[in-house]
């Protein structure tokens, strides 16, 4: 901003704009800057990606904004984040993101990306947190404050339910109220609330047949009426399909740039009347607001340690390592352990997903390199497999040989690049054929074989979890995840990762499975609320590893656990490290309702805490759960309701193993359905000041319709309208007379 600027408000300042000026401010200089309005001191600001890391590019961006970016520090993404289960970690993450963005003048750092992983297919979900939406939304939550606290705007994205990438630029995502809310909103709700991000990203897809980012239910009667949101709303990058309808519905800033052509759209639309000149004005204050944020806090000599960021990165990969199984307590490997490391993605390491979030690393540490680094024993390598999945049969001979000739094989297995990225979805959750083959030969040259997975969306492990000891599930760990390997494999960091999402036994049986990706331009979220292991415990269905799960080289043990229900829930539980290993657990708390008149799945989680204990500590470990978050989406008031009723608390080290149970009485939200003719008589005889009014009816109407007050008679009847009993006969009532009960029952 010039130096006047600061002292006038953003509306002052557009309300000095011209009509072309304001629609000029509402889009894209270009591929990254917004346009600056030097006649008024308003700069131009840099937006980026995101969300693991600084996408900088030198020269202003390609076409495409795909070409190489300067180096930056590549976090892991958040497919790996999300297993960490640590709010703290992740907004060290954020505040380091922050920082290098604010080191390269980058005004907003385009995430984190917190859509819920609907489907293990979905190309992107190595970019998104979890299947859950109060982890999502806990640590979205937290790398918004990091990225904030250093004067970056974040963006959070993509509002709203983009889960798959088949079609996104115009799929319908046809979602029913209750999993909308409960499940695809409220992680964005929690955001939002709690971390106030600068700006949110709107998707590309549909929602409900509408545009997201010309969706005036979603971008202003949600976002900021019910959410209070402040901020910015951008475009995800060409996302806007009719600009005109956009701006009306409260997108703010569409990116990247049209070369103007849609800013003739809105002074047309103005001129015409057809786009009210007031709904331009609140956009363009919105961009003058963010810029005007930017601007002051930008600082020309910030700088930050690539150093310190490639520890902090190697620290985060760490903790967010799951160690799937380790049978025969093979794992930690002894420093002086005869190994053979196997498998090209050992010495090539797949860190990061492909596309928009491609980072440029300032370095990478491969996890053959980090193994011989801090061995003391012999270490053979064998690549074992090409990456582009074609056979070889030399590499695979050497490759047993290695396994034969080693007391102990780490088989380096997981996705190459070409099989996911943004833009496409897999087809399968298959590793290639060619390391299955592999893996076979090995296992069977030496049965103590670990396998340490790298891969951006689950894969299935069913076919090979029987046969192999140990697995070390590490998904994508950013530049310096080849360090946390080694760190995890041989004990010098005991793994504290659970999973974010289930591994299904099989593909088919994920609840999306017969509604993933849609067609003609539809995709219909038949599963409703059950979601990842919401739909897997509805249906008590086996899966290979579930959500949550992640094991440790020390053993916790959980005392009992109580629960004071105030207005939050608060939840205590005693956790004693009993094994000879420091170490973290993640400690989990599942909530159900039994008696719910809705329909709810068998457990949700509603908090969690991470919390190191050293050998032999105990520690009481208090996690509060929020009223909100007990609540579920009424659509007949449209409104949160917390159901009344004695609540399941359950506490324990994965979502299937449950270590203790409470329960708590909580107090149900008065509900206030008016009732109408179309009200069932069940519904009427819930209303007490109705019934009594119902069965002073059925009274005076004398003997003959006395049975009607019968149970039995009364158990067939209730979903009757009431309205309707006038069909059944007489009943010395009229409709009018009804309607007045019913309105006096009403109040
Ligand atoms: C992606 C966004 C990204 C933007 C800018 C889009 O294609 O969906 O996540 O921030 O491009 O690169």
């Amino acid at each position: 901003m010039t130096e006047d600027a600061p002292n006038r408000s953003p509306a002052g300042i557009v309300g000095g704009a011209t009509l072309e000026e304001k629609a000029g401010l509402t889009s894209g200089l270009n591929f990254w800057f917004t346009k600056p309005l030097t006649r008024l001191g308003i700069p131009s600001i840099m937006l980026t990606d995101g969300p693991h890391g600084v996408r900088k590019q030198s020269e202003g961006g390609d076409h495409l904004g795909l070409a190489d970016s300067i180096p930056a520090t590549c976090f892991p993404p958040a497919v790996a984040l999300g297993c960490s289960f640590d709010a703290a970690l992740l907004e060290r993450v954020g505040v380091a993101l922050g920082s290098e963005a604010r080191a390269e003048q980058v005004g907003v750092l385009l995430g984190p990306g917190i859509n819920i992983k609907r489907s293990p297919l979905c190309g992107r979900n190595f970019e998104y947190l979890s299947e859950d939406p109060l982890l999502a939304g806990i640590l979205g939550t937290s790398l918004v404050r990091g990225i904030q606290s250093q004067g970056v705007g974040a963006s959070l994205k993509h509002f709203a339910a983009n889960n798959q990438e088949t079609d996104r630029m115009r799929v319908s995502a046809d979602v029913d109220p209750r999993p909308l809310r409960e499940i695809y909103l409220r992680a964005f709700q929690r955001v939002v609330e709690d971390a106030r991000p600068w700006t949110v990203m709107c998707s590309y897809n549909r929602i409900n047949g509408v545009y997201s980012s010309q969706n005036p239910w979603l971008l202003t009667g949600v976002l900021r009426g019910e959410w209070g949101f402040d901020g910015l709303v951008v475009s995800d990058w060409g996302a806007v399909a009719d600009r005109v309808a956009a701006v009306a519905a409260g997108l703010d800033l569409e990116m990247p740039s049209s070369g103007g052509r849609t800013d003739q759209e809105i002074v047309d639309a103005v001129r015409s009347g057809a786009l009210d000149e007031t709904v331009l004005d609140t956009a363009a204050a919105r961009v003058v607001d963010l810029v005007g944020r930017v601007a002051s806090r930008a600082d020309a000599d910030a700088t930050y340690n690539a150093d310190d960021h490639h520890a902090l990165a190697r620290e985060a990969a760490a903790a967010s390592v799951v160690l799937l199984q380790n049978e025969r307590a093979l794992l930690p490997l002894p420093l002086d352990v005869d190994v053979a490391v196997i498998g090209e993605l050992a010495r090539t390491p797949r860190y990061q997903g492909a596309g928009s979030s491609r980072i440029n690393p300032t370095r990478i540490d491969t996890p053959l390199d980090e193994i011989n680094a801090l061995a003391s024993g012999n270490v053979a390598f064998a690549a074992g497999y090409l990456l582009d999945g074609t056979a070889d049969d030399a590499l695979r001979t050497a490759a047993v040989d290695a396994a034969a000739g080693a007391e102990v094989a780490v088989l380096f297995l997981g996705l190459p690049s070409e099989l996911e990225s943004e833009g496409f979805d897999r087809p399968d959750l298959e590793l290639p054929s060619e390391q299955r083959r592999l893996l076979d030969d090995v296992v069977a040259a030496n049965p103590d074989t670990v396998v340490v997975l790298s891969n951006g969306g689950v894969v299935r492990v069913s076919g090979f979890a029987h046969k192999v000891p140990g697995i070390v599930e590490g998904f994508l760990l950013g530049q310096a995840g080849g360090g946390a390997l080694a760190d995890v494999l041989f004990g010098i960091v005991n793994p504290s990762g659970r999973l974010a999402e289930t591994i299904p036994v099989r593909l088919e049986d994920t609840q999306s499975f017969t509604n993933f990706p849609g067609e003609h331009g539809h995709v219909r979220y038949g599963e409703g609320l059950f979601v990842g292991y919401r739909g897997f415990d509805a249906r008590r269905q086996d899966v290979s590893f579930p959500f949550g799960h992640g094991l440790s080289y020390t053993t916790f043990e959980y005392g009992a656990a109580a629960v004071t229900a105030g207005d939050d829930l608060a939840v205590t539980v005693t956790v004693t490290n009993i094994g000879d290993r420091a170490g973290s657990e993640v400690v989990q708390v599942y909530v159900s309702l039994p008696s719910s008149a809705v329909s709810r799945a068998p457990r949700e989680l509603k908090g969690f805490a991470k919390v190191f204990l050293e050998p032999g500590e105990s520690r009481e470990v208090r996690i509060a759960v929020r009223r909100s978050d007990l609540a579920y989406w009424d659509p007949r008031v449209d409104a949160w309701v917390v159901e009344g009723g004695l609540y399941t608390v359950e506490v324990g080290a994965s979502s299937r193993d449950i270590r203790v149970t409470a329960t708590a009485e909580v107090a149900g939200d008065a509900v206030n359905v008016p009732l109408t003719l179309e009200s069932s008589i069940g519904e009427v005889l819930a209303n007490p000041a109705a019934a009594e009014a119902l069965s002073t009816i059925f009274v005076a109407s004398g003997d003959r319709q006395a049975p009607a007050l019968d149970p039995a008679v009364l158990a067939m009847a209730a979903s009757m309208p009431i309205g309707r009993i006038l069909s059944f006969g007489d009943f010395g009532i009229g409709e009018d007379e009804i309607q007045r009960l019913l309105d006096a029952a009403n109040g």
